[in-house]
């Protein structure tokens, strides 16, 4: 890929792994990019590196403007080895860099690296001066992790948001009116619900900083670069962060002979027909991500489960585990399942929903394989479900 400007004096210098479908166990079938920026003004600044795969491919780029024994600063938005772990390389090059980061983000890169470099630990209000610019940096922690923070380049007016606002997604385009709207909102959804979704009041917390300051890009560290649609996600994340919902629940269930199956659809045409939308999902075949992303801005999911040795089927197991460490906020749940004699499934999973922090509703189970009476009282148990989430609308 060519270097792209962002503004003058201001690169993409960042790296494309189109390859990657996992990144810790969030499905990313459209691949993951580490994006990196190098500011070039009477100091040279990198922001962010990439994972260390791409090392060479990072310092590539930056040698195409600039010699990376020039770089003054790196900065380190964020020590997660997406963004971090070609710090190393880098600073091998680049011998007389310092090393700038939140007094967090110290404490970690000595961890992870084992190397006492250069460093300069800022907080908030804190500034450095590059001659033309001043970067700005202000802490995000939890925006992922305690280190995070963004770093705002005040004659330019760009945000270097780092995870905050990105997405899992590669193109050859860099800037959002480059690429399909819908894609990249869908993406940067998908992004928050499996990344920043417990994170909501801090994120809330966050825009209220960047309220007033007057931002042209807003330039990730993962996904394309807002410039052209910034208050479409900056309103989104205004939504994201406050739970926000929508007249629609997710379905998601597993299934040993079928009959768990049956009552997943017949309850999802009674939801259908209380007027609620509705997505169903069977757990061992979808991306637990895509799962994830559609229940952002639902208001309610029902977790599906035949009993196997008195509790959930694993793959049920497994979306409550993730569930409880993305605890979507606000939202309703319940349960519903086949069992053949003790049957279990349900209370696991009303015990599971309850501590990912979901209002849970009453359950359905029933024996062995539904007949038409009981396929009918599926309906009837969605259309009241679906009822109970038109009633639950603020
Ligand atoms: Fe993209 Fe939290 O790292």
């Amino acid at each position: 890929m060519n270097n792209i400007k962002l503004a003058p004096g201001v690169y993409y210098v960042g790296a494309v792994d189109w390859n990657t479908r996992d990144f810790h166990g969030y499905g990313t079938p459209r691949g993951v990019t580490y994006n990196s920026y190098l500011i070039v003004d009477e100091k040279i600044c990198l922001i962010d590196t990439v994972k260390y795969p791409f090392a060479g491919e990072l310092l590539e780029r930056i040698s195409q403007i600039v010699d990376p024994a020039k770089i003054d600063y790196v900065v380190v938005n964020h020590v997660e080895p997406d963004h971090s772990s070609a710090l190393p390389m880098v600073m091998e090059k680049a011998v007389n860099a310092k090393v700038i980061l939140t007094e967090a983000g110290k404490a970690e890169t000595l961890k992870h690296y084992h190397k006492n470099y250069d460093f300069q630990v800022v907080k908030e209000g804190d500034s450095l001066d590059l001659g033309a610019n001043k970067l700005h940096f202000i802490p995000l922690p939890m925006l992922h992790w305690p280190d995070s923070m963004a770093s705002y380049l005040d004659g330019e007016e760009i945000l270097f948001s780092n995870d905050a606002f990105g997405q899992h997604i590669c193109t050859t385009k860099r800037f959002d009116d480059e690429n399909d709207l819908h894609d990249i909102l869908y993406e940067a959804a998908k992004y928050y619900a499996n990344i920043l979704m417990p994170f909501g009041k801090l994120v809330t917390k966050a825009l209220g900083k960047l309220a007033q300051t007057p931002i042209k890009m807003i330039a990730p560290s993962h996904g394309i670069v807002w410039r052209s649609h910034i208050p479409d996600i900056l309103h989104k994340y205004e939504q994201w962060g406050s739970s926000y919902a929508t007249d629609k629940v997710v379905v998601a269930y597993d299934t040993m002979w079928g009959s768990t199956e049956k009552m997943a659809r017949r309850i999802l045409d009674g939801i259908a027909a209380a007027g609620v939308d509705a997505k169903l999902f069977k757990v061992s075949a979808a991306d637990r991500s895509e799962i994830l992303m559609e229940l952002l801005e639902a208001r309610a999911i029902l977790v599906g489960s035949s009993t196997q040795n008195n509790g959930p089927l694993p793959t049920v197991g497994a979306l409550l585990t993730y569930l409880k460490g993305l605890r979507p906020a606000g939202k309703l749940g319940a349960s519903f399942g086949a069992y053949g004699w003790g049957g279990g499934a349900q209370k696991v999973i009303d015990e599971g929903l309850a501590g990912a922090g979901f209002a849970v509703d009453s359950s359905l189970a029933l024996k062995w394989i539904p007949d038409q009476a009981e396929l009918d009282q599926c309906f009837e148990y969605g259309l009241e479900f679906g009822k109970k989430v038109l009633a639950a609308k603020k």
